[in-house]
């Protein structure tokens, strides 16, 4: 097909960061490709920002306006890469509004704010694009909502943030010291404009948010999603997982069983054998089980400007098909579905049932694994696997592995042994869960 020169798909980047101008620079940098790719060429035509680093005014007119970009009716497609709520939320309202296209890598307002848009897209019949807001250059939406569509999704699991990922690798690795991993995260463009939200779970909840209201068909709910961070993790944990045979993931876990929703994300023990256990650096990879299909496994790097714009040109071309074609409306509903389920209840964290790796801190007393033992099988709690480490002349670590057991009795059962006059810190506790693959 010959390109049509005459003909082309006009773009407002708002936000030019880490993501923004990484989104130029592909533009730019494989347009040839991309026009043979769409039958038109994809221009972009409007920057909005707060602050140009570079002199870009010969490609595109710079301003510092958003909304000039969503109310300029010469733009077809708004590329929102602000990030955060405001004034995010209202560029995306009003661009949707005035019957664009808006293509967004900001899965905070995705995940927390997401359902006004999804259903002001649906109503004005326009695309809302956000394949770059879970896990980075992983076509993981298209996978999920299109690819395995034939499917009833049971579960999906993922390491899906790189900088977490960057961190515990770095550590396990090199040994090195978190804060000092973080910062290198962040010069790298991996990290969040707030890096809490990396550290403490609550990108990943957001991103798995997205990933779970598609694979179940419900409505966005990033309040039902536990989050718990690695900002507690030790080195010590990561090498006795290792001596256990598992590694540690910080992973994001979504299930569907007998009605019941979960969502979580926290860190995790998951055996050496599993690929998704041997995903490091920058790389995400996130398990989805389909029934018909069984498990399917994607992986890639999760962050960074080049990775991060692969996915949201990809959005782009796919709006360039559609004009081209003459869609009307676009072919596939934003969160995969036309109506969401309401007949599924969530599950709390207490009512989760998997295996735990405990780290217990007592004094080098006699009797005192069998009394940490004892209290577990007070509470009908199996133990598995036992390291007990030497003492540093004061305390030993016991490390031990439980069978299954419900996460309400657990806690009651860690209460008890942090009560032991022998116990001299808080358990450390961590999941461990296995997945199909
Ligand atoms: N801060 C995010 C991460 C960027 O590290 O994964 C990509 O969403």
């Amino acid at each position: 097909m010959t390109v049509k020169e005459s003909k082309s798909l006009k773009v407002g980047i708002c936000g030019y960061g880490t993501v923004g101008s990484g989104t130029l620079a592909l533009l730019q940098g494989n347009a040839k490709d991309i026009a043979r790719k769409t039958g038109i060429k994809i221009e972009v035509s409007h920057v909005a920002s707060r602050s140009l680093q570079v002199d870009i005014s010969g490609v595109a007119t710079c301003g510092t306006d958003p909304f000039a970009v969503a109310n300029d009716p010469n733009v077809d497609v708004l590329v929102e890469t602000m990030g955060g709520f405001e004034p995010a939320f209202e560029v995306v309202r009003q661009a949707l509004a005035n019957g664009k296209h808006v293509v967004t890598a900001n899965k905070a307002l995705i995940a927390e704010r997401g359902m006004p848009l999804v259903e002001l897209a649906q109503e004005k019949g326009v695309t809302l694009a956000y394949e770059s807001a879970v896990a980075g250059g992983i076509p993981v939406i298209k996978a999920l909502r299109e690819g395995l569509a034939a499917n009833r999704i049971d579960w999906l699991a993922g390491i899906i943030n790189g900088t977490g990922n960057f961190i515990l690798t770095e550590m396990m690795d090199k040994g090195r010291e978190f804060a000092d991993v973080l910062i290198e995260a962040q010069a790298l463009g991996y990290a969040e404009a707030d890096p809490t939200f990396d550290v403490e779970g609550i990108d990943a909840a957001h991103k798995l948010t997205i990933m779970a209201s598609i694979a179940f068909g419900t409505p966005l709910a990033f309040d039902a999603t536990y989050t718990e961070g690695i900002g507690a993790l030790t080195p010590e944990d990561i090498a006795y997982a290792k001596e256990l045979g598992y590694h540690i993931k910080h992973l994001g876990i979504a299930r569907l069983e007998n009605g019941w929703v979960q969502t979580r994300v926290h860190p995790t023990l998951i055996s050496t054998k599993q690929l998704i256990a041997n995903v490091h650096g920058v790389g995400n990879a996130v398990v989805i089980h389909g029934h018909a299909v069984g498990s399917t496994l994607y992986s890639g790097p999760g962050a960074g400007a080049e990775a991060t714009a692969s996915s949201v040109v990809a959005d782009l071309i796919d709006i360039a098909r559609a004009k081209v074609q003459g869609l009307a409306k676009p072919l596939v509903p934003t969160l995969g579905y036309t109506a969401p389920r309401d007949d599924l209840r969530t599950l709390t964290i207490e009512d989760i049932t998997t295996e735990y790796y405990l780290r217990i801190t007592a004094q080098d007393v006699v009797g005192v694994m069998a009394d940490v033992a004892g209290e577990l099988e007070r509470f009908g709690i199996g133990i598995d696997a036992v390291i007990q480490k030497e003492s540093d002349g004061k305390n030993v670590p016991i490390v031990l592995l439980t069978d299954k057991t419900r996460e309400g009795e657990l806690n009651e059962a860690l209460a008890a042994i942090e009560a032991l006059d022998s116990v001299v810190a808080p358990v450390m506790r961590i999941r461990v869960e296995s997945f199909g693959e």
